[in-house]
């Protein structure tokens, strides 16, 4: 697992920005695996003023995020008026669950089975949960897990609560599972903040534990995480 070590957000985002941007300029075709939350907010920004300077740089690419709210579409809003909307990429080249799926078994199967077409993912970004979720695979996830509906922990619904002031905050969500996720070919991790600095900690003790399913990564070939001052703070502190 490489480490880059960024002083705050800001570099974070810009770090994290370029590290895709340059994979989306040397491929043909790439399909992105895409996170939600606080963290990844700058690189949208940054990504997207890429795409004004470089006209059709989202042409090629198509993306699938990792979850959404059962009964809500807060992550559809969420993609479209931090990123998809401002970087001109077709509708039908971006994926996310549907939590307003009548059948939410059949949706899970839906989901896998769209990334199956694209082929797999080749970058997936993630974000790390205070409990050290990724996605939202809670503590207890089965590392073999598929694409799933869970039901998410106090620690996780008390952390996003701040999304759902006009809306009743679900308990529930899909989620691509941690097996779906451990089979994209790259995976870009991004921490910022000292609510991370444990998760961050755990992760990079280097042994798998199933209560920190961001332990799991550990089996992963190729992984790079982008940690800022206050996320790799237990880690300086035990080195
Ligand atoms: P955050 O969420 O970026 O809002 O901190 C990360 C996560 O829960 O995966």
């Amino acid at each position: 697992m490489r480490l880059i070590k960024v002083s705050d957000e800001e570099e974070l985002s810009r770090m994290a920005a370029e590290y895709v941007f340059s994979k989306i300029k040397r491929s043909e075709r790439i399909v992105l695996g895409l996170a939600t939350g606080r963290t990844p907010l700058g690189m949208y920004r940054h990504l997207s003023k890429y795409s004004k300077e470089y006209k059709l740089l989202f042409s090629h690419v198509h993306t699938v995020n990792l979850d959404e709210y059962v009964g809500s579409r807060a992550y559809h809003a969420y993609m479209q008026e931090n990123f998809f909307d401002h970087i001109g990429i077709p509708s039908n080249q971006t994926h996310l669950p549907d939590g307003e799926a009548l059948e939410l078994e059949r949706e899970c199967k839906r989901y896998e089975e769209v990334i199956k077409q694209l082929g797999g993912i080749d970058l997936q970004v993630l974000g790390i949960g205070e409990n050290g979720h990724i996605g939202f695979n809670e503590p207890g996830t089965d590392f073999s897990s598929r694409t799933h509906v869970v039901e998410l922990t106090e620690s996780t619904l008390s952390a996003n609560a701040k999304y759902f002031t006009h809306e009743k905050q679900p308990l529930k969500a899909i989620t691509m599972g941690i097996g779906t996720i451990l089979e994209s070919k790259e995976i870009l991790l991004l921490a910022a903040g000292v609510k991370k600095a444990n998760a961050v900690k755990e992760l990079f003790r280097g042994s798998l534990n199933e209560n920190i399913p961001a332990t799991v990564l550990n089996h992963h070939p190729s992984v790079t995480v982008i940690a800022d001052v206050g996320a790799r703070s237990l880690l300086e502190e035990e080195s």
